[in-house]
């Protein structure tokens, strides 16, 4: 089992960039796959995420060049995927099995999709839902709600669909889905889930639409393939963002950072509790905006977080927690049950590490309370395998009297393999 320790830091200063977005590499590789001619992708995530979704687009006949730099994709069209021999491997990545089940579903041909121990718990009956009322035939364990799922690949309808849960995997489930559909398909959510699938669509060419509330897409419309520069993903930024707020004396700036309106709730949360933030060079590339990010150090204090914030910032909650734990006064966190269903149960995770580190928090149904405290305990924290709270218990270390040690954390490298040699190098110890 790896173990990493990070200790006491006296500033967190210098420029970095982070690696690329991991949602947008994932949709690059599959977008790229179904496309007709030549996708060129630069910035790919080299995370053993992105890299399942490569190896099962490889394994459906895919050619994919890499020079170590840049990925040239040798698209096929939408009906040019072959049958994979063997049962297609997403590992840790929920975003590679929820969205192949979908863009899967409307193939001529029949696959399995497992994953690893964690995956395989992960609720699947959310996408299996609307895919089955589009005439998907899915089969998982657990009546349908558990991997390995097996697709037999079919004819699908389009549907119009109100997801009960702001999920962008659902989203885009569906509407990969709905690109082999007869029709128009529509999907709605209770707050918008990150939109990168709805861009990189309308980007390759794809018949989309959307509006307030919602997205159609018309099936049938062949994609054309494109250059796909992926800027650095926020939810990387976010660790060093909150390391830079958290440890006095601290000055960062995070160059090339992905800053979609729909990721960007880790930006007003921060903000909101007193974190001097700025966005500098705001450009866009590949149709998504982006910015350099400058972070200095700030005395932050508790605030209230739910509703809409919530999925614009829902991979950041661990590092938010680490925050809210070196705030002055309470955090609330409401309207976050999703935390539960992520890689591992988030709230229980952050609830179980923060009070080793001698932090007051109360779990809730849907969120927690934090009370923050000047300084964290020294402690050993646990991984629980979910890469975020390994390195939300890093970054944690930067500001307790002691070390702190994390078990477990091999699965940093699911999304940012050289997390702890960036953190070394901007950290003052
Ligand atoms: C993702 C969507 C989010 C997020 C995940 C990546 C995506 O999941 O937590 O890390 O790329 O679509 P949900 O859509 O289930 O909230």
């Amino acid at each position: 089992m790896q173990i990493h320790t990070s200790k006491p830091a006296k500033a967190v200063r210098g420029e970095i960039t982070v690696p690329g977005d991991k949602s947008i590499s994932h949709r690059s590789i599959m977008l790229g796959s179904l496309a007709r001619g030549i996708t060129t992708v630069k910035g790919f995530l080299r995370g053993e995420d992105n890299l399942a979704t490569l190896n099962a687009f490889r394994a459906m006949g895919i050619i994919v060049h890499d020079d170590g730099e840049t990925l040239k994709i040798e698209g096929n069209g939408l009906h040019g995927l072959a049958e994979p021999a063997d049962v297609l491997d997403c590992g840790n990545s929920g975003t590679s099995m929820r969205l192949m089940t979908g863009l899967l579903s409307g193939q001529r041909f029949f696959s399995v999709l497992t994953g690893d121990q964690y995956l395989r718990k992960r609720p699947m009956k959310r996408v299996l839902e609307p895919l089955n009322l589009m005439g998907a035939t899915v089969f998982g364990r657990a009546g349908g709600d558990k991997a390995p799922l097996a697709i037999v690949g079919t004819s699908l309808k389009g549907i119009a669909y109100q997801s009960p849960v702001s999920s962008a995997q659902v989203k885009s489930a569906i509407l990969l889905a709905g690109m082999y559909a007869d029709g128009e398909t529509q999907v709605t959510e209770p707050h918008l889930s990150r939109d990168h699938s709805e861009r990189i669509l309308r980007y390759f060419g794809a018949d989309i639409e959307t509006y307030p509330g919602g997205t159609r897409i018309r099936g049938g419309r062949e994609l054309e393939g494109r250059e796909i520069i992926v800027p650095g993903d926020i939810s990387s930024a976010a660790f060093f963002m909150v390391a830079a707020l958290i440890v006095p004396g601290s000055e960062l700036l995070i160059k090339g950072v992905g800053v979609n309106p729909t990721r960007t709730g880790i930006i007003d949360i921060l903000q909101a509790m007193g974190g001097d933030i700025d966005l500098q060079n705001c450009r866009e590339s590949s149709g998504e905006p982006v910015a350099d990010i400058l972070v200095k150090s700030s005395r932050l204090k508790g605030i209230e977080i739910g509703g809409d914030l919530v999925p614009r910032a829902i991979d950041e909650f661990p590092v938010i927690c680490v925050a809210a734990s070196l705030a002055e006064g309470k955090t609330v966190i409401r309207d976050a049950k999703e935390l539960r269903v992520k890689e591992t149960d988030r709230i229980k995770a952050m609830a179980f590490n923060l009070q080793k580190a001698g932090v007051a928090v109360v779990e809730t149904e849907n969120g927690m309370d934090v009370t923050g405290m000047e300084k964290l305990e020294g402690c050993t924290a646990e991984s629980f395998g979910d890469h975020r709270i390994a390195m939300s218990m890093l970054i944690a270390g930067l500001s307790a009297r002691d070390q702190i040690t994390v078990n477990d954390t091999e699965c940093i490298g699911t999304s940012f393999p050289n997390f702890t040699t960036l953190l070394q190098g901007v950290t003052v110890i």
